[in-house]
């Protein structure tokens, strides 16, 4: 039996997140900068006859459902392959964030699977499949900065970002994708540019926005104040990441929250072609 694969599944923030349109198939065309921070869950994978699942925080479902074995799944159905996953997630990511914890999981989980199998599938291969059980999954088998469109799985990768410290904050109460989405009004919009303002990043010089914010605080007026009492607090910017309800607030120095919040420190994180974060 090989010994087990501990791999980071880090976080991600979206540095602008813009709302093109509704389509369709009821997904969102959108167009975001997509970053990986360093703030990681921890997944342990080997090898074994069934799937098994296990999570040091109680309130994830360990059953198929999770991220983790449709990843296994997908990655059996493609590659022919029939052996089980036994996988286990030391959860540090706070949940219904908006910082892509469960997707992270299941492109940790891809890259895992093909290293225990000697590397059949190519990292091209892996982010292809991996939309089909999410739009945020193909970003994670990136190296970490992505300009992202479509519904967030058409990936122009980017080259490293200048480095900023930041703080991730979150209140407890946890926001639903599907809640946020469904409350979006995408004709009525700011119709801004999102080429300008990832020209603006790469040029150092970014320009913070997320089109989300506006449902999110519709559902959740408190989320608005604790925006507007991070903003007073000297941030260089403070943005909800993804479909929230987390912020990331980017300087050096600690936000004043309540002590139940979670507040923890991260910097941007990227990957090298051949390793994993
Ligand atoms: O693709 P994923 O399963 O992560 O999406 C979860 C939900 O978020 C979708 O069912 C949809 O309601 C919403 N969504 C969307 N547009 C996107 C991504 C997600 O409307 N681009």
């Amino acid at each position: 039996m090989p010994t087990p694969l501990t791999l980071y599944s880090p976080a991600k923030i979206n540095l602008f997140l813009r709302i093109l349109r509704r389509r369709v198939d009821g997904y969102h065309e959108l167009a975001s900068l997509f970053q990986a921070i360093d703030l990681s869950d921890v997944l342990t994978l080997s090898l074994g006859p069934d799937d098994r699942l296990s999570c040091t925080d109680p309130f994830i479902p360990t059953d198929a459902t999770n991220l983790v074995l449709k990843a296994a799944d997908l990655f059996r159905r493609k590659t022919g392959m029939t052996f089980g996953l036994h996988a286990h997630i030391d959860k540090r990511i706070p949940i219904q964030a908006g910082l892509g914890g469960g997707s992270s999981n299941a492109a940790t989980t891809l890259w895992g699977m093909n290293e225990l199998c000697g590397r059949i599938a190519s990292q091209d291969q892996l982010a292809a499949w991996s939309a089909e059980i999410g739009s945020d999954i193909p970003f994670f088998l990136t190296h970490g900065t992505a300009y992202c469109t479509g519904r967030g799985e058409v990936l122009r990768p980017l080259s490293k970002l200048g480095s900023k410290l930041l703080w991730i904050v979150k209140s407890p109460e946890g926001l639903s994708t599907p809640s946020i989405y469904g409350k979006l009004k995408a004709n009525e919009l700011l119709q801004r540019n999102p080429e300008e303002a990832l020209e603006k990043f790469l040029k150092g010089n970014g320009e913070y926005y997320n089109d989300l914010e506006i449902p999110a605080f519709e559902i959740m007026p408190e989320l608005h104040d604790l925006k507007k009492q991070l903003l007073n607090q000297n941030f260089e910017a403070v943005l909800m990441s993804g479909s929230g309800s987390a912020f990331f607030c980017i300087g050096d120095t600690q936000p004043v929250v309540p002590q139940h919040y979670f507040c923890k420190k991260a910097s941007f994180v990227n990957r090298n072609a051949c390793s994993w974060f």
